[in-house]
């Protein structure tokens, strides 16, 4: 693991894990490392997000296939604007944002996407548990860096408006008359879809 400050340069799949030489003013290098820390998985994230999403774009197939590969478009490219505001603070907060591929693979802690091509309410079956997974760790990161960093916590709650707002437009396709989500209980994005394209709730 690259964690020497002799070091030059920091290998680009690992985790930020050096305190940087200076930060943002107000706090301590190590706090900056630690916000820093809690960003580079939120990088990855969005990275990994905006990428699932396009694959979804690509990937949807069925009657309801023009309604949701344009309506997935303007949320790749939010997404990727998030990816780079969230780079951006990790760089102004003294430390080095990993961007490629593989710091997304080394580092997350949740599986690829599953679905390949397939109809349009299962692809969103399986989005509503990706938009769970990222909306629920973002939240908690903006809460964990609350005390320590309200700017970080500004710009992640600023994502949580239209992350949650997405949110809901692929539950609206998935729920019924009573408000029910079809998705019910599903725990992975195989059954999620499975159980939206039945209808089952
Ligand atoms: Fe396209």
């Amino acid at each position: 693991m690259a964690t020497t400050t002799t070091q030059l340069t920091q290998n680009t799949t690992d985790a930020i894990t050096t305190e940087p030489s200076y930060t943002v003013p107000g706090l301590t290098t190590k706090q900056g490392a630690t916000v820093a820390q809690a960003l580079q998985q939120r990088l990855n994230m969005y990275n990994d997000l905006h990428l699932t999403l396009k694959h979804v774009h690509w990937n949807v197939v069925g009657p309801h296939f023009i309604s949701v590969h344009q309506m997935i478009d303007p949320q790749v490219e939010i997404v990727r604007g998030y990816a780079d505001e969230v780079a951006e603070r990790i760089a102004t907060l003294g430390s080095a944002p990993q961007g490629t591929p593989g710091a997304i693979v080394a580092q997350r802690d949740w599986d690829e996407y599953s679905i390949g091509r397939a109809g349009a309410i299962e692809h969103l079956g399986a989005l509503d548990l990706v938009y769970q997974g990222v909306i629920s760790s973002v939240r908690q990161v903006a809460k964990d860096v609350e005390e320590i960093d309200p700017v970080t916590n500004d710009l992640l709650i600023g994502h949580l408006h239209e992350l949650e707002q997405f949110h809901w437009f692929v539950r609206a396709h998935l729920e019924n008359a009573g408000g029910k989500l079809s998705t019910g209980n599903a725990r992975t994005e195989t059954s999620a879809a499975q159980k939206s394209s039945t209808g089952a709730v």
